[in-house]
């Protein structure tokens, strides 16, 4: 059977482990997708740094452009982050009929149309199963699995970092600061914290989630967004001492009358009764409320490379497949056209 050939741009924490579970589970892949899975070049931004995992020098380039545009390129992996040059790589994929995966999640709900429409242009796929809390099987749960309900409700505790230091901050009495410098010494926060703490990561997957959830186009602009940096450890002891917890919530809210909704982050005071109250460290869990499939959570590791990489191949054996079929994975769904409310209510 002819291979299927995939371009990696981005050789850091989730490429290492990506190129790695190519490798050691190659065969499984291999049965799984109905084809092997063969790496075609990887895009780094220096030949000679040192990385998590021994790549062969000849898959190596510097040159991203020709590697997503090459005649022998199936699949395209984005996992460098960022608007540009992610946006343009992806579109030059795209438009030229290759499938594409990507845990992007800012360049997503900045400028996701894009990307939509290049995919649907060229007949391929755009999966995204990774920009969104790692590991855990979220998005597709809710753009298919979910596609015959009507979703009321999203609550999610989308970011690691401000869970682990809000976690920090009620189990120890640690300051903001000290429990910021702890989760950046364990590699949970983006590389400039400010996208953790002042809730941008949050809101661009907020932005993310209520785009399946409620099928409509979401700016992220429209995201009411506030962070933790204004949170004391004098805040989180009295949250404790009356029953509640301080989260970093992402909440996508239906109106009852079904014709808006809102999409806002902001620290949330919840009981310490309810599910989203004990997730501890850097997880994630993202509760979901539906008409007919009532309360739903989705819980587990939101970040690091290895969960991130399990999303990202999941989608790698399902585009694999549908290019194998010769079809594509679900269309994005905007039919619903709802008003999105500015300050982010219901
Ligand atoms: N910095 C992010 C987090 C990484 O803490 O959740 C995953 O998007």
């Amino acid at each position: 059977m002819k291979p299927l050939r995939v371009a990696l741009l981005g050789c850091g924490v989730v490429g290492s482990q990506v190129i790695r579970l190519m490798h050691e589970q190659s065969a499984d892949l291999a049965a799984r997708v109905g084809a092997p899975l063969e790496l075609a070049g990887v895009a780094v931004r220096r030949l000679s740094r040192k990385r998590d995992i021994e790549v062969d020098p000849a898959l190596l380039t510097t040159d991203a452009e020709s590697l997503v545009t090459r005649d022998d390129v199936d699949i395209v992996i984005e996992v460098i982050g960022g608007i540009e040059p992610a946006r343009s790589l992806i579109v030059a994929a795209l438009s030229r009929g290759k499938s594409v995966i990507t845990a992007n999640k800012a360049l997503l709900a900045e400028d996701g149309g894009t990307l939509h429409e290049a995919a649907r242009a060229g007949n391929g796929d755009l999966y995204f199963e990774a920009s969104v809390a790692g590991a855990i099987p979220l998005l597709r749960p809710l753009r298919e699995s979910l596609a015959g309900d009507r979703v009321r409700r999203v609550l999610g505790i989308v970011n690691g970092t401000t869970n682990y230091i809000l976690d920090k901050m009620d189990s120890t009495g640690a300051s903001f600061l000290d429990a910021l410098e702890e989760a950046q010494t364990l590699g949970y926060a983006e590389a400039d914290p400010t996208a953790d703490v002042e809730g941008f990561d949050a809101a661009a997957k907020a932005a993310i989630l209520a785009g399946l959830a409620f099928h409509s186009r979401v700016p992220a602009e429209q995201v009411h967004r506030e962070g933790i940096t204004d949170i004391t450890a004098t805040d989180v002891a009295s949250a404790k001492a009356m029953g509640y917890v301080i989260k970093l919530l992402a909440i996508c809210a239906r109106s009852d009358d079904g014709r808006t909704f809102g999409v806002r982050v902001h620290p949330a005071m919840i009981p310490r009764t309810h599910p989203l109250a004990g997730v501890r460290e850097a997880y994630n869990a993202v509760f979901v409320e539906a008409e007919s499939a009532g309360q739903l959570m989705f819980y587990g590791k939101g970040a690091g490379g290895a969960p991130t990489a399990s999303a990202v191949l999941g989608d790698l054996v399902a585009v694999g497949r549908n290019r194998l079929a010769g079809t594509r994975g679900p269309e994005e769904s905007t039919y619903a056209h709802l008003t999105v409310h500015p300050m982010g209510d219901t």
